[in-house]
């Protein structure tokens, strides 16, 4: 099989025509030509199962999956019915409450030991920026600290350092805090500390340097937003020790970790409850939905209405609807071990590929979601994947793998997700087009 990638398909002219009409062409900036959609991001015409179709009647092997929620792969049976059935029966929207909003809480509360009372958003930027929020109010401290290559959404309070040029980063141990988009206030930079990831000494240094300053140190417990980067044997552990002894909360961002990283997300994984859990994308396995959430202490500002915590959507019905069959489709037995069966077998496939081709590769995978990076070494942080991670090797493997019908993310700082649809007939087909794409790199 050989895609064209040529000005001449529908994909390409539909393209030229949208961007007449929609910014940019795209209503997301990592779908466009600038996350490297090159020369034109495929233009979609359905997707099933693991498997996307575009206008040219291309099918792909999809493991870009939505950049996450699509666990159970593209149009899930069962929870499509239940979203469908919802609406036809309630109603899509009551901005009043109602029993199936309750029943989605337990759920999330019977999975997260950590929480007690959650709320509902429709995105992992709301949800994010209203956990900060409480963490601010409940301390009474405005700066928070997050970490270089890390992502909890596009708003004024979290977006920076995303992916940084290395000439901009400073010193490893004061890196600068740099707004990822043009038009942030920089006084809102200055209420951000950030950290390089997974280094304990020059946290400790940092935080006694700001001692009563910090409201929260806010993390994804896995690194998923600068390829895949598993946190060091104990560091999620010193950073729940270290927020105790500071009287900060530790804010787990766990919209791409939570109910992937395994059915009680990273917090699971590694056995450490954070005060304030974010949950989104996999949770509504497609549609829009969010929530944040902790211990009832935490959560109080939030139930006594201290905290404005607002939204028109909030809580609707195909938000949780689908949250709803969505948990119990995760909760049938075997879905994290199947899970686990596909995603080892193509990622180990990936690394004997390139081992055997004599290219230097390091695959990082936790769970159902993996990168490779193009590296002599292992990545421990965003400066190791800057300084070392081959991004141009990386693009030349997504090209050669496009063209072969399998999608990936084009950026190396992406990943690979996984989902309860992929079979082994797609794992099998997928090494064989890596296998043929070597010779492209
Ligand atoms: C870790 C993390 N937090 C927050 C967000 C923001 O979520 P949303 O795109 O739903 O606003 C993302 C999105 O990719 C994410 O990866």
């Amino acid at each position: 099989m050989s895609i064209s990638l040529e000005a001449n398909t529908r994909s390409a002219e539909l393209f030229a025509r949208a961007q007449e009409s929609v910014a940019g062409g795209v209503t997301s900036v990592v779908r466009g030509t600038s996350a490297g959609w090159l020369p034109y991001p495929p233009m979609i015409q359905r997707g099933d199962g693991s498997h996307l179709y575009d206008v040219d009647e291309n099918e792909y092997i999809d493991y870009v999956l939505g950049h996450g929620p699509l666990i159970l792969g593209h149009r899930p049976r069962n929870v499509t019915q239940a979203v469908a059935q919802a609406i036809l029966e309630y109603g899509n929207m009551f901005a009043l409450p109602y029993e199936m909003e309750q029943r989605v809480a337990e759920k999330i509360r019977e999975r997260f030991p950590s929480i007690e009372l959650v709320k509902f958003s429709n995105s992992g930027s709301e949800a994010t920026h209203y956990a900060v929020r409480l963490a601010r109010a409940l301390t009474g401290r405005d700066k928070i600290i997050k970490f270089e290559g890390q992502y909890h959404g596009w708003t004024d309070a979290t977006e920076y350092s995303y992916h940084p040029a290395i000439k901009d980063l400073g010193p490893r141990t004061a890196p600068r805090t740099i707004p990822a988009a043009a038009g942030t206030p920089m006084d809102y930079a200055r209420l951000v500390i950030t950290q390089p990831w997974n280094d304990a000494d020059i946290l400790r240094k940092t935080l006694r340097d700001h001692r009563g300053e910090i409201a929260a140190i806010i993390t994804e417990p896995i690194m998923a937003n600068c390829g895949v980067i598993p946190p060091a044997p104990g560091y999620l552990k010193f950073l729940r020790e270290v927020t105790r002894e500071n009287d900060m909360l530790l804010i787990f961002d766990e919209v791409i970790t939570g109910l992937r990283a395994s059915r009680g997300g990273a917090q699971e994984l590694y056995d450490v409850k954070p005060d304030v859990t974010v949950l989104a994308k996999a949770l509504g396995a497609g549609f829009a939905v969010a929530a944040y959430g902790g211990s009832r202490a935490v959560m109080e500002p939030v139930a006594r209405d201290e905290i404005l915590h607002a939204g028109t959507y909030n809580a609707n019905v195909v938000a949780m609807s689908a949250a709803n069959a969505t948990l119990d489709e995760l909760n049938k037995p075997g879905t994290y071990e199947n899970l686990e069966r596909v995603s080892a077998k193509l990622a180990n496939g990936v690394q004997e590929i390139f081992a055997r081709a004599g290219i230097p590769i390091q695959v990082q995978r936790v769970a159902s979601f993996f990168q490779i990076y193009f590296s002599p070494k292992p990545i421990r942080e965003y400066r190791d994947a800057a300084q070392h991670a081959d991004l141009v090797k990386f693009r030349k493997l997504q090209v050669a793998l496009r063209k072969r019908g399998v999608l990936i993310y084009p950026n190396g700082l992406g990943r690979w997700f996984l989902s309860t649809a992929h079979t082994n007939s797609d794992i099998e087909a997928t090494l064989n087009a890596v296998e043929d794409s070597v010779g492209e790199i």
